[in-house]
């Protein structure tokens, strides 16, 4: 039987709650297509502050390098928001995507039919919304030099070479070329450098997809357009901080952060990981939509293990639970049937795997 090795790193917050339920629907879908997963798990982000004085141990870089793909849940939270920028969770979190080199994060952002009265958008408006926000994830902004703050004067460098746009505006294209060729390409080229030269640069990648229509849109504009009309788009590419942002819009047209996954994908071992934090607000209140993280698992299954049909399965067991009315706290609209727990609707989705 098939044996893969998946790294999981369960994070603060509402982390370790989610991630136990996407294990539990993992473990169904692994049992019922015949192969086996094995977990090891590591720390990251606040819990291994607080057990071993740093954001990133070396063993967690070492031993998801050594896995075949890694779940991550979420990091941080107040208790270490005072801490020097560079002992702090997001700071592990960024060190730790810069290590395993991956520089695409794919961000789906798609309606389901049972939920269209879930969003606070009308439900003609988003009917049918699919996008895929492609995300740089280990350049601009996040990761430019220089960078200080003294107190009186601060600043960060917003900064991408050429080979970076060209390598997350392929990305962009191939996926593009299996949906409905279409890319837009979000920047701000009416002020900034560096939104020219990603400009520029997507352009010249547009020529070997002639197949693709690529359209640009100011940052501030996308973010508008988002909810007016978010079946405009098919792929969006964008930087780091663009991305981040505008993904965070996307979540709630398909009705909440809480359902919105990614893969984020690259050079070494790929992470899969739910867009949302960890959630200090409602963490410990087994109210956590889970499925963000179910849904990563799935594409964990089908990118990076090659199991198609697992990651099928599990689509069809979160949309089977859905459509059946039950909802987390988070999605339930006035026809939700029945309002569940965390661990409740882990349970439920699991069981329908098999059924
Ligand atoms: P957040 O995404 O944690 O929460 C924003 C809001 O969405 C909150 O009201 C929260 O309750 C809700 N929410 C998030 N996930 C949910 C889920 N699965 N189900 C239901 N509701 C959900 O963002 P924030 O509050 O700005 O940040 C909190 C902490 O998380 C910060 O320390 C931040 O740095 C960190 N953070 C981590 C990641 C990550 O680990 N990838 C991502 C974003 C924020
Ligand atoms: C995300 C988060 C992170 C980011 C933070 C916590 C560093 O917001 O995964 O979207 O900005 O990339
Ligand atoms: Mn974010």
């Amino acid at each position: 039987m098939k044996n893969y090795n998946i790294s999981i790193i369960k994070g603060d917050g509402i982390g370790p709650e989610i991630v136990d339920e996407a294990i539990k629907v993992l473990d169904a879908v692994s049992y019922s297509c015949g192969f086996t997963l094995e977990y090891k798990e590591y720390l990251m982000g606040g819990i291994a502050i607080d057990m071993t004085g740093t954001p990133l141990p070396n063993e967690t870089v070492t031993g998801v390098l050594e896995s075949d793909a890694c779940l991550f849940g979420s990091i941080g939270g107040e208790k270490w928001d005072t801490l020097p920028r560079e002992l702090r969770p997001e700071t592990g979190l960024l060190k730790f995507r810069e290590a395993m080199g991956v520089y695409a994060n794919l961000r789906p952002a798609v309606i389901y039919d049972e939920l269209l009265n879930a969003s606070t958008l009308k439900p003609e408006v988003i009917e049918g919304c699919n996008i895929m926000v492609v995300r740089e994830l280990i350049g601009g902004i996040y990761f430019g030099q220089p960078r200080a703050n003294d107190g009186f004067k601060a600043y960060n460098t917003m900064v991408y070479t050429k080979p970076e746009i060209q390598r997350i505006g392929k990305q962009a294209f191939e996926l593009a070329m299996k949906r409905d060729k279409r890319v837009c390409s979000v920047d701000k080229a009416n002020v900034l450098e560096v939104s020219q030269l990603w400009r520029d640069t997507m352009e010249e990648v547009a020529k070997d997809y002639p197949e693709v229509k690529l359209s640009h849109m100011y940052v501030d504009n996308a973010a508008m357009q988002l909810v007016r009309n978010p079946r405009q788009f098919d792929v969006i590419v964008t930087g780091n901080i663009f991305g981040d942002i505008l993904s965070d819009t996307a979540s709630m047209v398909v009705g909440s952060i809480g359902l919105l996954p990614s893969a984020s994908t690259g050079e070494k071992t790929a992470i899969y990981e739910p867009i949302h934090g960890s959630a200090p607000d409602i963490a410990g209140l087994g109210i956590a939509n889970p499925i963000a993280t179910i849904e990563s698992a799935a594409m964990m299954l089908r990118y990076s293990l090659g199991e198609e049909e697992a990651a099928n399965k599990i689509e069809a067991a979160i949309k089977r639970a859905l459509k059946e009315g039950y909802r987390t706290k988070d999605i339930a609209a006035y026809d939700a049937k029945q309002v569940v727990t965390t661990a409740e609707m882990g349970d439920i989705i699991a069981n329908f795997i098999n059924k």
